[in-house]
């Protein structure tokens, strides 16, 4: 962690320029026109302001890779020639690394045989190379896609992998053999298929003839390491393409592909075979903003294409759609028009997703204003899945302009959708959005769509928590800094010591965690500086950490709470007197709601008249005051209003 420089890190995805001590980029993780993602050196994090994806050097790879942690490590490991010691974890964790590496390594084996089968023998290239050839695929594209072929033997593959060494265990993991344990490919062309990182996971098989024994392609069945919907078919030869032309194109077919490549559009992907899931459109985000869907005008082209759209909406990506002519599909239509034929039509009858499913639907609903009832309905669910108000608004008119139908109604209804669509939504929020932030975004969803009904009131809890956030932003920014002539020193001891005996009226959850971690670490003599919290393995607390301590706002919100800070040294000087004012507002909140309840008791009492108990109440209260007096008499500068 200490060698990975996040800048450098990041620096090899995102072209980072340099703004102040900080450096700033286009964020790879949402789709974005101006920069918002920052790379704080100084910190060692990133942190986009747009999307709110925020880490370190290891959070990064894991994110932008999808790699797991042993795989981030290693990756960095050996971008910086750090020999890795990969301690002695438990045998079973062991084992079970040892036999997916085998698994891969059984697959890597499979494709040199199908490839050398392909090439170096007579059934092959009979069979095999030439079909390849008559489909006009060129040799350095057959070498590119890893193409191969599959003999027309019973254990071909398996009777070869174990003379190699491998076991029937691990042939079947990896999918290479049927429940009769004979080859699960034999007498079919194969395309290998990689996962992001261009190794083999899998394959698909092909009839050289078509014939109505048994389906035209057969896919590896899935297993540990090939999760279909996790697989774009393209995509590690696609990634650099899509990324510089921040667009790419979706088509159904292996050979779709192979074709588009050949002839010189390189960012394509295929679902193949599969309808287009959630985990593959975030894949494609990675890398671009928008998608272009290429299918074929058939029914079913279409219907396929419009089963992805909500989802692909959801993700924020600008959706375009282009059908082929009749009968044609991207292969077949980029070989008879050729590369500039195929672009000049992409331009030409490519659409907005959205507009084309309205035009469908409207033409499904001609004459049938029961119909119609149905399709405005099919059209806000739609709507409702933009999440950018701007743009969704944009959207409506349009659509309400192309149905003739009332602006205002298709509003209110895509409104209604949208706040439903939220709700679900909110019900999912993954745990590593921040209490507080979730809430302001809730403010945000308000304001957004004009509704002014308090359905919503975190505002006044976030209020609440405000001073607990300031502790909680001094201590982790600035715990480490040393407080010259005190035996209070470093500034965190003298933190934790004052508010020792209120940790506990903390209300919120996170904070009380942090503020225990950081005891128990001093008490350990092992006092953690910024990056502890910023890097911690806990993501919830890791990304409060990098909210507290990169937030440009922190200042602006003063204002809200009446407290305007008095002193307008730089907080990086100003820490000891930030610190102690922010424990006396803690301290002073809390007193305030203990004055309240008194009260409280106070009327109760009155109301009863218990005389006896309210007297003692009456004390508390002139103690409580007394306190408060106490309190505010240290804010020096601070007109407080009582
Ligand atoms: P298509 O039938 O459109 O085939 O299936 P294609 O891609 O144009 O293939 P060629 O040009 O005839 O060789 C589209 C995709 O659907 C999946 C495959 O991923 C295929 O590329 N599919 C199709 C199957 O998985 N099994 C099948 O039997 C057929
Ligand atoms: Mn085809």
């Amino acid at each position: 962690m200490e060698r990975a420089r996040v800048e450098e890190v990041v620096g090899d995805f995102v072209n980072l320029k340099r703004r102040g001590t900080n450096l700033i980029g286009l964020c790879p993780f949402h789709h974005e026109k101006t920069p918002s993602f920052n790379v704080s050196p100084t910190k060692n994090i990133y942190k986009c302001f747009g999307c709110g994806k925020a880490g370190g050097a290891i959070n990064f790879v894991m994110e932008h890779e999808g790699y797991d942690y042993p795989e981030a490590i290693r990756y960095l490991a050996g971008k910086y020639s750090i020999q890795l010691e990969e301690t002695q974890a438990d045998a079973e964790t062991i084992q079970a690394e040892r036999e997916r590496e085998t698994i891969y390594k059984v697959l890597e084996f499979a494709w040199q045989y199908y490839k050398s089968q392909l090439h170096d023998t007579e059934e092959g290239q009979v069979a095999g190379l030439n079909y390849f050839i008559e489909r006009g695929f060129r040799t350095k594209t057959i070498e590119s896609f890893g193409l191969g072929y599959a003999p027309d033997k019973a254990d071909g593959l398996i009777h070869e992998a174990k003379k190699a060494g491998f076991t029937l265990d691990i042939l079947q993991r990896a999918g290479l053999i049927t429940q009769h344990g004979g080859d699960f490919f034999r007498h079919r062309v194969m395309f290998p298929i990689f996962n992001i990182s261009g190794k083999v996971i899998a394959f698909a098989g092909r009839q050289m003839v078509n014939s109505k024994r048994g389906p035209k392609y057969i896919n590896s069945p899935e297993t540990e390491i090939y999760v279909k919907r996790k697989v774009l078919y393209g995509l590690s030869h696609a990634k650099k393409a899509i990324r510089d032309n921040d667009n790419c194109f979706l088509v159904e077919g292996y050979t779709d592909v192979i074709s588009l490549h050949q002839a010189g559009i390189e960012n394509v992907v295929a679902s193949s075979g599969t309808a287009l899931t959630p985990d593959q459109i975030r894949l494609i985000r990675r890398y671009a903003g928008r998608i272009t869907v290429l299918y074929d005008s058939d029914p079913a082209g279409i219907k396929a294409a419009m089963r992805g759209l909500d989802l692909i909406l959801e993700e924020n990506l600008d959706v375009r759609l282009a059908l082929l002519p009749e009968g044609e599909d991207p292969d077949s239509f980029v070989k008879k028009s050729g590369l500039a034929g195929f672009q000049d039509y992409i331009r030409e009858h490519g659409k907005d997703f959205i507009l084309f499913k309205t035009q469908l639907l409207l033409k499904e609903a001609a004459g049938d204003p029961m119909r119609k009832t149905t399709l405005v309905k099919d059209l806000v669910e739609t709507l409702a899945h933009i999440p950018e108000a701007i743009k969704r608004s944009a959207f409506i008119t349009e659509c309400a302009h192309l149905m003739k139908i009332d602006e205002h109604i298709l509003v209110r209804e895509t409104n209604k959708a949208y706040d439903e669509f939220l709700r679900q939504k909110r019900q999912g929020i993954p745990r590593d959005v921040d209490s507080a932030e979730r809430e302001i975004q809730h403010q945000v969803f308000n304001q957004e769509t004009k509704q002014t009904d308090a359905r919503i009131q975190a505002l006044p809890n976030l209020a609440d928590q405000f001073q607990e956030r300031d502790i909680i932003r001094i201590l982790l920014s600035y715990g480490d800094k040393p407080i010259p002539d005190s035996n209070l020193t470093p500034l965190s001891r003298y933190i934790l010591v004052s508010l020792l005996d209120i940790i506990d009226e903390f209300q919120n959850e996170t904070y009380k965690k942090i503020m225990r971690e950081y005891q128990d670490l001093l008490e350990q003599g092992k006092p953690p500086g910024p990056e502890y919290f910023t890097h911690h393995a806990n993501k919830e607390i890791q990304n409060l950490a990098i909210e507290l301590l990169t937030s440009p706002n922190e200042y602006a919100r003063w204002e809200e709470h009446d407290m305007p800070l008095q002193i307008q040294l730089h907080p990086d000087i100003n820490y000891k007197k930030d610190a102690f004012d922010a424990i006396l507002r803690l301290k002073l909140k809390i007193l305030m709601g203990h004055i309240e309840n008194n009260i409280a008791v106070i009327n109760q009492l009155q109301a009863e008249g218990n005389e006896n108990e309210m007297i003692i109440h009456m004390r508390m209260h002139a103690d409580l005051l007394q306190l408060r007096e106490q309190i505010t008499s240290q804010f020096k500068n601070v007109v407080l209003r009582v």
